[in-house]
């Protein structure tokens, strides 16, 4: 492949997209991310950790305190705060796809990539369900919850697979994509 002046695929240095990663827990959305920021030199962000750093509480406490729908709220707050930026990841908590106002919000820092993966993959890598306050009512709950998403997630522009893959294969995997979208 040519490459241009910093070593970078020509499509990176015209002009750098930012991408938001979105995707079931467990998915790998900031394991991927980081992967990104580190080959690509991309900027990553949590919004969970923007989250956490506004309002000073923990995922769990927010949970705690006021129930998903105030974690929704905080989760939509911080979303609609982001700058429009180049070369930015954005890593997202797995349930911001079911608030259909986010949609916009999401679409507009930039391309959306959703990260598949099976149930069985997904739960493997939830484990215990440690910090994740919806992973902690049971495997029955996690279907149901990953079965109501699902068609949501299609929505994305990328859809990449990231079974049996590691966060450095799917990370090399977005860009191969984006630059056949930039063809
Ligand atoms: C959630 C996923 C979590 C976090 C919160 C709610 C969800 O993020 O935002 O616990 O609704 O699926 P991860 O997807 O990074 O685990």
């Amino acid at each position: 492949m040519k490459r241009g002046a910093a070593g970078l695929p020509p499509f990176l240095t015209d002009m750098k997209p930012s991408l938001v990663l979105i995707g079931f827990m467990g998915a790998g959305k900031t394991s991927v991310a980081n992967r990104l920021a580190k080959l690509y030199d991309y900027s990553a962000v949590d919004l969970d950790t923007l989250i956490e750093e506004a309002s000073g509480m923990s995922i769990e406490a927010i949970f705690a305190a006021f129930g998903e729908v105030g974690f929704r709220e905080l989760e939509r707050q911080q979303l609609a705060q982001l700058d429009l930026r180049e070369g930015r990841v954005l890593s997202t908590g797995g349930g911001v796809v079911t608030q259909e106002r986010n949609w916009p919000l999401l679409q507009r820092c930039g391309t959306v990539v959703y990260l598949r993966a099976s149930l069985t993959t997904l739960l493997q890598r939830i484990g215990s369900g440690r910090g994740r306050p919806l992973a902690l009512k049971g495997e029955e709950h996690l279907v149901e919850l990953l079965e109501s998403r699902l068609p949501k997630y299609e929505n994305a522009d990328i859809v990449i697979d990231t079974d049996g893959r590691t966060p450095d294969e799917v990370a090399r995997e977005i860009m191969r994509m984006m630059e056949q979208r930039k063809r």
